[in-house]
């Protein structure tokens, strides 16, 4: 399919799927909504010094990995991260991506590199508290029980991908979370959060990112 590198309204890269009129970030601002849907409302729920595993479903332009791996830092956090894509993008198109200029951090430049470059489904130390496996594999293929502190739910919309938003997906992720754990995802669709329910999380309704007004959280008992 055919991607196009575009300018968000907050000056940061995201990506365009003309074919499906689908972005991987929110046209108001990649960076400030991935900031605010999983950094503010997921990461920021661990307590600093804690050891956490994170589930990312598209791992995509490697944003959501980049600036969780900047705020751990901050935060002290000791995690392990995997990002699951099964197309993931090209070198020249991670090329173009402008997140190193637009977080204004020319230092972290080499680890932004770092995790692009890492081989796929092979855990890497990026730095001593924190690693990353990128998984080439398809969403519907995860299986993995009690493992996770946090989801990062960021597949494309259920208006063009409707599969990934069942309670079959979502059956799958809260298996695949620990107790207490936590799943994020920026859509507010009545169906999603009824999806969510259905397989036993207990969802709040937070408000949203720039240009959208409310998102989902769920957390496992
Ligand atoms: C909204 S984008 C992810 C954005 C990403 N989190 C970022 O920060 O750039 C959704 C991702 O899901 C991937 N994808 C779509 N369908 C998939 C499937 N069935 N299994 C695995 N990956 C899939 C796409 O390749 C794309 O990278």
């Amino acid at each position: 399919m055919e991607r196009k590198i575009i300018i968000t309204d907050d000056g940061s890269s995201s990506i365009y799927l003309p074919e499906w009129d689908e972005t991987y970030h929110s046209k108001h601002g990649a960076i400030q909504e991935a900031y605010h849907v999983f950094i503010k409302n997921g990461l920021d729920l661990f307590k600093n010094n804690s050891k956490l595993a994170i589930l990312e479903i598209g791992f995509g332009s490697g944003l959501n990995c980049f600036i969780t791996f900047i705020e751990a830092g901050k935060r002290n956090l000791k995690i392990d991260y995997e990002g699951v894509d099964a197309y993931p993008l090209k070198a020249e198109e991670i090329l173009q991506l402008n997140y190193i200029q637009q977080l204004n951090i020319q230092t972290k430049r080499n680890l932004f590199e770092k995790i692009h470059a890492i081989p796929w489904n092979k855990r890497q130390i990026i730095e001593p508290d924190f690693s990353l496996k990128k998984r080439k594999q398809f969403f519907e293929d995860i299986d993995e029980i009690n493992k996770y502190n946090l989801v990062y739910f960021d597949a494309f919309g259920a208006r063009v991908q409707p599969e990934l938003w069942t309670e079959a997906i979502f059956k799958k992720m809260y298996d695949a979370l620990k107790n207490k754990g936590v799943l994020v995802t920026y859509s507010a669709k009545g169906s999603v959060r009824r999806a969510m329910q259905t397989v036993g999380f207990t969802v709040e309704r937070l408000p949203g990112p720039p240009g959208k007004r409310e998102m989902l959280r769920g957390t496992k008992h």
